[in-house]
């Protein structure tokens, strides 16, 4: 969300002349898009805020804005703390960036306030075809894969997340801005899509996406999206298990391009944990949606998040998260020590973990995650996939597959970034693959 977030306060000012740059000691203008979700993301946004005082003082017309979670939550005191800083932008302003940045030009502006009834703008970028990209300017690593923004927002209040208090209430974007998007993107070479939102399988649930107020839910704008002509891969992020439907599973049945992958977030395999989590599913629940994702795309690579030591969380809870990690066998997952985060409901929960026990249990859980991972990748070994070139290094191409495995293709054929490709896999490490291209194989 951050990264698609950072895109369009470019995109924003580059409609009013503004010119991205590499080198931030000749910036005239620094945007921090800033993540709170954990304690760590929201410590180094203050370190770096510190060390640009520096640069303020060097060059005093400098403009320092603070964008995203850490804006929207600390707002004024923000100012307080680094009187530096001119524009303090929430997470339902950043399509005003220029506008506000012309505000904040004689005195600091703070712009945060949360509209329970935000329409998300219909902004459709300017967008150059990708391969007349200036490639010194500030680009995407892989420019024919794109994000794009389909909800803002959570509802859910799970009890350790700052989310719902930090982007509001949870809004969907317009069916009919989304494809129009989608297109322009694909019209300019973007070959693959990844459909945003913190949960998107409530996309359309809250309020109107349609003309005519008629319900669309997401396994439609799915259907919709992959029938664009020149869409080639299509993917999406984030599902919360409690929403997941039988209907959005039939996807991967019926569309070609729909990529076999599903980030599933399960946080936890003990029953009393989620239960404190407000996660709204079982153990038993999220292992049957398992089960039903892999009966209807066997080849799908499933990953997912974990919070260890949440408060109450005890060794046998703990064990049941390792469980999980040894029945589901996942490809990957991103795993994290539980934080406080201000204003969420577990904060006052008692029974808290020690930082000790906590390091200990993440050390724990992405060893054998780790190892896992590798076993999954072994599985591919002498499989001919298709992969999407997107870019090339000194000595070979970095590609992904349909399942969102990086491959690094050593290819005597001359492969261009953009291009899917048939690949032989010959070797498999803990985190990417590799492979040679088949000659002849070239689509
Ligand atoms: N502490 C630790 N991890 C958290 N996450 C969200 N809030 C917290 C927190 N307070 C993790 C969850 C979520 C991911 C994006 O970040 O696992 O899925
Ligand atoms: Fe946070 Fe839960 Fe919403 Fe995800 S579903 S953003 S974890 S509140």
């Amino acid at each position: 969300m951050n990264e698609r977030d950072s895109e369009i306060l470019s995109q924003s000012l580059s409609q009013h002349d503004y010119i991205e740059t590499m080198n931030i000691d000749s910036a005239d203008l620094i945007i921090l898009n800033t993540c709170s979700i954990r304690a760590k993301a929201e410590q180094k946004v203050m370190s770096l805020l510190g060390y640009l005082r520096k640069n303020k003082q060097r060059n005093p017309d400098l403009k320092i804005c603070v964008a995203g979670c850490v804006a929207q939550q600390q707002g004024e005191s923000l100012i307080e703390r680094m009187p530096h800083v001119n524009l303090v932008i929430g997470t339902q302003h950043i399509y005003n960036i220029a506008n506000l940045l012309k505000e904040s030009e004689k005195i600091s502006v703070v712009k945060t306030t949360l509209d329970k009834n935000y329409v998300i703008p219909s902004f459709i970028p300017d967008v150059q075809p990708v391969d007349s990209v200036v490639t010194d300017m500030v680009t995407q690593e892989n420019e024919f894969s794109r994000f794009v923004t389909i909800m803002q927002g959570c509802n859910n209040y799970c009890t350790y997340c700052v989310v719902p208090y930090t982007r509001g209430r949870e809004v969907s974007r317009k069916v009919k801005d989304i494809v129009e998007e989608v297109k322009v993107l694909v019209h300019s070479g973007v070959q693959e899509i990844t459909l945003l939102g913190q949960n998107v399988n409530s996309y359309g649930m809250t309020n109107a996406v349609t003309d005519d107020g008629s319900p669309f839910a997401f396994n439609q704008l799915l259907r919709e999206v992959s029938s664009i002509s020149g869409l080639r891969r299509l993917r999406f992020t984030t599902s919360n298990p409690k929403d997941l439907s039988e209907d959005l599973m039939k996807c991967f049945v019926d569309l070609d391009n729909l990529c076999p992958q599903f980030h599933l977030p399960v946080q936890s395999g003990s029953n009393q944990i989620l239960q404190r989590m407000n996660r709204k599913y079982t153990r038993e629940k999220y292992l049957e949606l398992v089960e039903s994702l892999r009966r209807y795309c066997p080849e799908i690579a499933l990953t997912t998040d974990i919070i260890v030591g949440f408060p109450g969380e005890s060794t046998k809870d703990f064990m049941e998260t390792m469980n999980l990690l040894e029945t589901v066998r996942f490809h990957g997952s991103f795993s994290f020590k539980y934080s406080d985060r201000p204003g969420t409901a577990s904060v006052k929960l008692n029974n808290k973990v020690s930082e000790e026990d906590k390091s200990e249990r993440l050390a724990f859980f992405q060893k054998r995650q780790k190892e896992i991972s590798l076993e999954r990748n072994l599985e591919f070994l002498d499989k001919s996939l298709e992969v999407l070139v997107e870019s090339c290094g000194e000595d070979s191409y970095k590609c992904r597959t349909k399942t969102n495995h990086v491959v690094h293709v050593d290819s005597t054929l001359p492969l261009t970034p953009g291009q899917l490709v048939n690949v032989k896999i010959n070797h498999a490490g803990h985190h990417s693959l590799k492979g040679s291209a088949l000659v002849g194989n070239r689509n």
